[in-house]
């Protein structure tokens, strides 16, 4: 796979990344609430999205409009993204109308160490999500991807970022529905895509309701927020249940750093901080980000 991208669902035909301005993309529809915040009466955090049509990247936008004074709770959902973004400085790439493109603002009242919580606990979300309207168990490949299928292949990925004024973007793109002839053929990039990934609706043999499952997931993530900032014992129990879904542990793995450095060993927990715990033989190493491959 080249290395700026990542797994996701497609470009789309003709990859329209590859030949449009990535800047111009952010033609909208159905936007229904201000940047800076504006909601009526019947506004609840997390559960009324904003629809996009198009958009550069709605991490992006949403850091925008965090710094604009949007409050926490305020979520985007794209049908398309033009530029968007992945873990460690890679691209995602998506095919219109097939996935699901959200992101969500936090505006965390607890020490910066526990922010990783939010990632977590949106992963954990769209876990529910999937079983309750798709009945597909998913799992978790640390530290955010979900892994779908027999083989374990991804099907959707994390990206948390941090903004001004103590806002935490989270977004989460998850491949919903392929078109049957994906990977187009000799299309090289969507065939190194669909190597490691593929679309829930291939997983489950027939086609996902993206607006129940997106639904779902948001549903699921207040509950499961109001109870990590409700107390101590809520949020230890976030990072066991996500330990339970966690499909790294117990496996052999290579670690690929952001520094490039790389080393294979057993994985053998995540610590309530969110780092993985590698034995390597003669310790264990923590690893706080980074790639991981399952190996075996
Ligand atoms: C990963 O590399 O696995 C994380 C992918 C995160 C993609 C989502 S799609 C919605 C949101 N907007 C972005 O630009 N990226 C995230």
């Amino acid at each position: 796979m080249p290395d700026d991208e990542t797994v996701g669902s497609p470009a789309g035909e003709g990859s329209p990344q590859a030949t449009r301005d990535l800047r111009a993309g952010s033609k909208r529809a159905g936007i229904s609430v201000p940047a800076g915040g504006g909601h009526d009466a019947t506004w609840r955090p997390f559960v009324n999205p904003v629809h996009l049509d198009e958009i550069g990247s709605t991490n992006s936008e949403l850091l925008a409009r965090a710094a604009a004074g949007a409050p926490e709770g305020t979520v985007l959902l794209a049908e398309r993204q033009l530029a968007g973004r992945g873990r460690l400085g890679r691209r995602w790439l998506d095919h219109p109308g097939g996935s699901i493109l959200c992101s969500i603002l936090f505006r965390p009242q607890m020490a910066v160490e526990l922010w990783h919580l939010a990632g977590f606990t949106v992963a954990l979300a769209a876990i529910d999500a999937c079983r309750e309207t798709t009945g597909l168990e998913v799992a978790c490949k640390w530290p955010n991807d979900l892994l779908a299928g027999a083989d374990g292949r991804k099907v959707a990925g994390v990206l948390a970022e941090i903004g001004a004024d103590r806002a935490l973007v989270v977004g989460i793109g998850v491949n919903c529905n392929w078109p049957a002839e994906f990977p187009p053929e000799g299309d090289e990039v969507a065939a190194e895509i669909a190597a490691t990934a593929t679309s829930l609706d291939r997983v489950a043999g027939g086609a996902i309701d993206r607006d129940a499952l997106a639904a779902a997931m948001l549903e699921r993530l207040s509950e499961r927020w109001s109870a990590v900032t409700g107390g101590e014992r809520a949020r230890a129990h976030v990072m066991s249940e996500y330990r339970g879904r966690c499909a790294t542990i117990g496996r052999a793995v290579r670690v690929e750093l952001p520094d490039d450095e790389t080393f294979t060993g057993t994985a053998v927990d995540v610590d309530d901080r969110g780092r993985l715990l590698v034995d390597v033989g003669y310790c264990i190493r923590t690893v706080e980000a980074g790639d991981v491959i399952h190996v075996r």
